[in-house]
């Protein structure tokens, strides 16, 4: 989906301000502004964010963190947790490899990755947010008993996730080809409308980590160290 780009984002965003945070300094101030008794998920790539601000909507006592490196969805996003006015979910235009930089570790509980862009050709394969390298990135913030949830109608890859996932060591639950086949409670993301209405099935699977996954991705260079 091509998005125009919005001269007027940064304007949108001071607007919608009360739903971010200054990233510096967040480490030390975090339990100030999420209550470490209360669950904490995230979304990494939330896009125009129906996904994630319709779960806060529907979860008040869950809290939501949304990420999306591109300002101008990320705007659409907090608009929309504006005029719901929800007091659940904060917003933050950053790209999922700086990631352990802003927030601190095993705070989340459950992570969701939809719709993911998929990088097809080969050479960019460590961009997807299914890859090691971007995976080594972001499970140091999960709990250790939280869960990744993903799902795409991109069948290579969901094929390539899979067999990452598993070689990483993650135990693969609820693996499905065909997700509204099945009786799993759902919420629609603005892609997941777009390509099931065209008839693509969409796929998802619920990954844990295990002991293998923290051994494995400890000896895994990150990609902001490359660069
Ligand atoms: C194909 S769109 C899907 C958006 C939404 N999840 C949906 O299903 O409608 C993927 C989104 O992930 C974002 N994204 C891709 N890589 C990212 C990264 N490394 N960090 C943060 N966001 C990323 C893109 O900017 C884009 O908005």
């Amino acid at each position: 989906m091509r998005l125009r780009k919005k001269k007027n984002a940064p304007v949108r965003f001071e607007r919608c301000a009360d739903y971010t945070l200054e990233t510096e300094g967040l480490l030390e101030k975090f339990n100030e502004y999420f209550d470490p008794a209360k669950p904490l998920d995230m979304e990494i790539g939330s896009g125009k964010g129906r996904f994630i601000v319709t779960l806060a909507e529907q979860n008040p006592v869950r809290q939501y963190i949304s990420i999306e490196r591109v300002i101008d969805c990320l705007v659409m996003a907090m608009e929309k947790a504006k005029n719901k006015e929800l007091h659940n979910i904060r917003f933050f235009c950053l790209d999922a490899a700086e990631l352990t930089d802003c927030f601190p570790g095993e705070c989340i509980d459950i992570l969701y990755l939809n719709f993911s862009d998929p990088w097809p050709k080969a050479r960019y394969a460590k961009r997807r947010l299914t890859h090691r390298r971007m995976v080594a990135a972001y499970l140091p913030l999960l709990k250790k008993e939280g869960k990744i949830c993903f799902k795409t109608d991109n069948r290579p890859l969901f094929d390539f996730s899979v067999e990452e996932f598993a070689d990483l060591g993650f135990r693969l639950e609820e693996l499905t080809y065909d997700l509204h086949s099945t009786d799993t409670p759902n919420i629609m993301t603005e892609y997941e409308e777009r390509f099931s209405a065209m008839g693509t099935p969409i796929n998802r699977f619920v990954a844990y980590p295990t002991e293998k996954t923290y051994e494995m991705l400890k000896g895994i260079k990150l990609l902001k160290e490359e660069h």
